[in-house]
């Protein structure tokens, strides 16, 4: 497979879909795991986290596979190595938190014995409890959460940092498809 030249349409509507599904699921995510509140907003923020969550690994695994498939396209700017080094670590751990975040939350639910409800639509039933796999599911997902958080913040902070100081076309890119600013 050539290298692609840029980010395509598809690339771009599954990077942007994803991400602003992702950040939504997170932020409910950290509120519901560090914050008390009212009983019936937090169950119902829980239920739209986990369908939500659901969605995120459905096209997230088309999202993922479509990445490995393309390669990624070359840098738009040239930058000192430990920043393309950089940058290429957190797009991998980007990837594998698309698949193993809501992968992870799943499984300490279902194995906790929940069935997972899909926006009242249809349920997702839950097999026999297993401690063992939701403990280990939960720190997972636990300890997941905190490295996403910090990978997308240096990710965002890094477009930003291209965008508005370097003044390159990487956020334009991802955008629009062009490599270069006008
Ligand atoms: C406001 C939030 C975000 C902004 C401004 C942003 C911006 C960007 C930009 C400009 C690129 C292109 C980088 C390059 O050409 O080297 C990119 C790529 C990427 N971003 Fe984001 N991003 C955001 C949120 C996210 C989120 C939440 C995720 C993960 C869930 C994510 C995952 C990725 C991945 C994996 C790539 C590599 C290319 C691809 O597979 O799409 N981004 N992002
Ligand atoms: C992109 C997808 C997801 C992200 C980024 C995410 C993130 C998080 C984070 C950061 C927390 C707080 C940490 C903790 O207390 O363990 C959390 C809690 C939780 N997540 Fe997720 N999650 C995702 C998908 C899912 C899915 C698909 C399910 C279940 C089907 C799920 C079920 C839960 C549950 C039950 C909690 C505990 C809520 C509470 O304390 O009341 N998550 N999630």
């Amino acid at each position: 497979m050539p290298q692609p030249a840029t980010y395509d349409a598809t690339s771009r509507i599954n990077h942007w879909a994803i991400a602003i599904a992702t950040i939504v699921v997170l932020c409910i995510g950290l509120y519901l795991g560090n914050f008390d509140g009212d009983r019936e907003l937090r169950g119902n923020l829980r239920d739209f986290h986990k369908a939500t969550g659901v969605l995120i690994l459905v096209f997230g695994a088309w999202r993922v596979l479509w990445r490995l498939f393309q390669g990624f396209p070359a840098a738009v700017a040239t930058l000192p190595s430990w920043q393309m080094t950089a940058a290429k670590i957190m797009h991998w751990v980007l990837l594998a938190a698309v698949i193993v975040m809501p992968l992870s939350g799943l499984l300490k639910t279902l194995f906790a014995g929940y069935p997972v409800s899909i926006y009242g639509i249809f349920s997702i039933p839950a097999p026999e409890k297993v401690e063992w796999v939701r403990d280990l599911a939960g720190q997972v997902h636990g300890i997941g959460g905190w490295i996403l958080l910090v990978a997308l913040l240096l990710h965002v902070g890094g477009a930003m940092k291209h965008h508005f100081i370097a003044r390159d076309a990487t956020l334009v890119r991802m955008l629009t498809g062009r490599s270069t600013r006008s």
